[in-house]
Formats: structure tokens, C-alpha cells, sequence
């Protein structure tokens, strides 16, 4: 992790930012991202979907990558990618990512942006790459040996938000060093060649970790997650067999009883109602009254959604269409960003 000071800073900076783009959307251009290694969940929509579609529709120019060739930084098999990549549009549009201002497309598709990982690793040294703690973590987390794809996927990250001169990047506080790796190869490369980088600033969203059906946070691995695409029936299913206690009076303490409190905070979001006014209204319910509550929310939240997605998996034409027509827009913008490379570094023949 960045020291807290660091913190401090690019939290104070990010909050700024998030005032300015209020008043000036138009001078701020966004990129972020998501790895395609299985189905989108409720984590997702609140944690950073949602923020996406606000910034989209706020008037900020947004990119989203989905980021294939991450998925083969500490796994050994690219199954089941393409099925990921089509369910992953699917979820994007059908919670109002508007493809005709955001253009959605992968990095494999676009070979002017790879193209930049050669001068950009001549700009950080081997100890810097060393020295990253997400990757560090996440290496450990997968139990997969230090793959050289792993240990340079932050500069391949530089890449991805380079090459579109991308200058705020929605991101989790985990991926806050995979910043600093890309300001300081924009601001090297700009240092040693001339301008041609702006540093971008991550935009924190605000904390709310978004927990699992068993309080952990959400997240596929720990089989907790209500998939945005899973049926009525399917949700239903999984709240019933969740963990909650015997205690009959319902109370939202999380550290207590991580169960209840992360199936009020679930209703919470879907609803816009407190904790704490849902916990009162269930009283001596119990966990039953409980969970029927928190599926009818889920449901009902969600049913929209998964209305709009329903069409789009009738569709797959449609979703095609939509990567197509995203990787020529990002292949446009990359072909430019590798010319002004090429014309700063000299290298034009
Ligand atoms: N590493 C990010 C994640 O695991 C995904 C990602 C890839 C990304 N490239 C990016 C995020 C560029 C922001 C900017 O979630």
C-alpha cells in the first residue's frame, strides 16, 4: 500500500477533481477497466459501474478496456474468455453504458496500444517493478509463480491509459500504485522525448466496500456474489442459504454479525434506504422476514437490468457490434498516440 500520506494526497486530489468534473466534464478524459474473468455482481454495479455511467452521462469523454491480456498475468489458461468478454458488454450496456459515446474494447485488439510497452519499459527499472505491492499481493493471492506478464502488467497498465491521454482513472485504493507507475512513465517519457503524456490522477470513489452475502467483500472467488445477471430465482436461492444467526431480533452491527449486516447493506443499496430503518422495520422478523425482504429488493432493483440483458443474450450480433465498432475507435486513437511517439522519439522514416 501507498504510505498514508500518499494517502492523504491522492485521496485530497481526488475529491477536487470529482468537484471540477461537475463544472467542467469536458476536460477530463476517462479510462478504466475490468479483467474479464467471470460474471459481473452487485460489487460491481455499486462499487464502480454506477460511477462509470454518472461520469458518462455527466459529459466526460470515457473509454472502457476490458483487459484480456491481464487475465493471463497469473493464470495459465485463457477458458471461457470470449463467453466473459460478451457477458461482460452485455452488463456494461444494460446498466447504461451508451456505446456510441463510450467505446468499449479490449486491449488484444488493439496493437498500437501494445506497441507502447517497448519504450515504455525502457522508463522503469527492474527494482521499481520489483518493489509494487499489488503485485507482490496479487501474486501471492493466486498462487502462481511471478510470471514476466505479471511483473510488468503495471506498465502494460500505463499503456492502457496512455495511449487515449486518459486523466482520471476510477480505481480502487489497491490499484493506487499502478497510478503512480503510469504518471511517472508519462512523466519520464515527456521528461526525456518531450510532451506528449498527460499524468492522470486516480479518482477514489467513496468507500463503501460492498460486502458479500457472508460480510467478506464481494467477490466471485468466495462464492458470495448475486451475479446482475442471474435470474429472480437464482438470487432467491442464494440469499435463503446465507449465513445469518440465530438471534431473532435484527440489528445491524457488522462486526458482530457480519451475516445480518451484510444483508441489510445489500437491501440498503437497493432500496436507498438506511441500515438502520430496515433493521427497525424487520424487528423480532428474524432472519427469514429478513432475507424475504433483501430478495424482493435485489429483485426488484434489478429486474431492469436484467430485462435489458435478457435482450441483449437474444442479441449476441448486437453485443458483437458494439467490441467492433469500440476496438476501431481505440485502434483510431492508439494509431494517433503511436504516430506522436514516433514523431517525438524520432524514430520516422
Ligand atoms: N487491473 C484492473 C483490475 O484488476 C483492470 C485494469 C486493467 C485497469 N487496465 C486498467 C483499470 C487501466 C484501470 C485502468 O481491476
Amino acid at each position: 500500500m501507498p504510505n498514508e500520506g500518499s494517502f492523504d494526497a491522492s485521496l485530497k486530489r481526488s475529491n477536487e477533481i470529482r468537484a471540477d468534473i461537475k463544472v467542467n466534464p469536458g476536460n477530463y478524459r476517462m479510462l478504466t477497466g475490468d479483467r474479464p474473468t467471470g460474471r459481473l455482481h452487485l460489487g460491481h454495479y455499486f462499487g464502480s459501474i454506477q460511477n462509470r455511467v454518472a461520469m458518462q452521462d455527466a459529459g466526460v469523454n470515457c473509454m472502457i478496456l476490458i483487459a484480456d491480456y491481464q487475465v493471463i498475468t497469473d493464470r495459465d489458461t485463457t477458458e471461457h474468455i470470449q463467453d466473459n468478454v460478451y457477458n461482460m458488454v452485455m452488463d456494461y450496456v444494460a446498466a447504461g453504458i451508451d456505446p456510441a459515446r463510450t467505446p468499449i474494447f479490449t486491449h488484444s485488439a488493439v496493437p498500437a496500444e501494445n506497441q507502447l510497452m517497448l519504450p515504455f519499459l525502457s522508463l522503469v527499472s527492474e527494482a521499481e517493478l520489483q518493489r509494487n505491492p499489488t503485485v507482490k499481493s496479487e501474486m501471492e493471492a493466486s498462487g502462481h509463480e511471478l510470471t514476466g506478464l505479471l511483473l510488468t502488467y503495471p506498465v502494460h497498465q500505463a499503456c492502457d491509459i496512455l495511449f487515449c491521454k486518459a486523466n482520471i482513472v476510477p480505481v480502487g485504493k489497491d490499484q493506487l500504485p499502478h497510478i503512480e507507475v503510469t504518471r511517472q512513465i508519462a512523466r519520464r517519457f515527456n521528461k526525456r522525448y518531450g510532451k506528449v503524456f498527460p499524468e492522470p490522477e486516480g479518482i477514489l470513489s467513496d468507500a463503501i466496500e460492498i460486502p458479500g452475502l457472508d460480510g467478506r467483500k464481494m467477490s466471485k472467488s468466495y462464492g458470495n456474489s448475486i451475479m446482475l445477471g442471474a435470474t429472480a430465482e437464482e438470487t432467491a436461492k442464494l440469499v435463503k442459504k446465507s449465513k445469518t444467526d440465530s438471534e431473532r431480533m435484527i440489528t445491524f452491527d457488522k462486526e458482530g454479525r457480519p451475516g445480518v449486516s451484510a444483508l441489510l447493506t445489500t437491501a440498503a443499496l437497493c432500496t436507498g434506504r438506511t441500515e438502520a430503518d430496515i433493521a427497525e422495520e424487520i424487528g423480532e422478523g428474524g432472519s427469514g422476514q429478513l432475507k424475504r425482504y433483501v430478495t424482493e429488493s435485489v429483485n426488484e432493483f434489478l429486474a431492469p437490468h436484467r430485462e435489458r440483458r435478457r435482450a441483449f443474450e437474444g442479441d449476441l450480433d448486437y453485443i458483437k457490434d458494439v467490441i467492433h465498432e469500440g476496438n476501431k475507435a481505440a485502434c483510431a486513437i492508439a494509431e494517433q498516440t503511436l504516430a506522436e511517439v514516433r514523431e517525438a522519439m524520432g524514430m520516422v522514416y
